[in-house]
């Protein structure tokens, strides 16, 4: 994996600290609709292209029991946790549904504040030159 000594800004709410993105797979591995399990600098990331092309990379760990995000389904900017379909947006890693499965759902419903139901990072995505770089600490 090479790096690449760009640096960007952080992500959201991650002010103090710097990027630098490496590459993770080639762009002809990411095809339209489809999310891949993947590893950025030793960090599991879940990286997809929406349909319309847009790149993204989330944490690749669910906040509920650390399923792998990359095999979880994606339908829209909608990505569902293999494990117990939590949902999470790929667009800002917020909850967009937290798993229904019982009984983690009669569990954290009367014991969970909602805050505890945390999303995901977002990851800062790019394509050069035929590859696909994620931004990553
Ligand atoms: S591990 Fe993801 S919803 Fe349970």
């Amino acid at each position: 994996m090479a790096v690449d000594s760009t640096k960007t800004e952080a992500p959201k709410g991650e002010e103090s600290q710097t990027y630098t993105f490496v590459t993770v797979c080639k762009s002809e591995d990411l095809p339209e609709g489809e999310v891949r399990p993947l590893k950025a600098r030793g960090k599991q990331v879940a990286v997809g292209r929406l349909v319309g092309g847009q790149l993204f990379a989330v944490g690749g760990r669910c906040s509920h029991m650390f399923a792998k995000l990359g095999d979880g389904e994606l339908n829209g900017t909608i990505l569902s946790c293999p494990w117990h379909q939590a949902e999470f947006d790929v667009t800002d890693g917020c909850v967009a549904k937290w798993t229904q499965a019982q009984p983690f759902k009669a569990i954290y419903d009367a014991t969970l504040p909602a805050f505890m139901k945390r999303g995901i990072p977002t990851y800062e995505i790019k394509e050069e030159d035929g590859d696909v770089l994620v931004a990553v600490d």
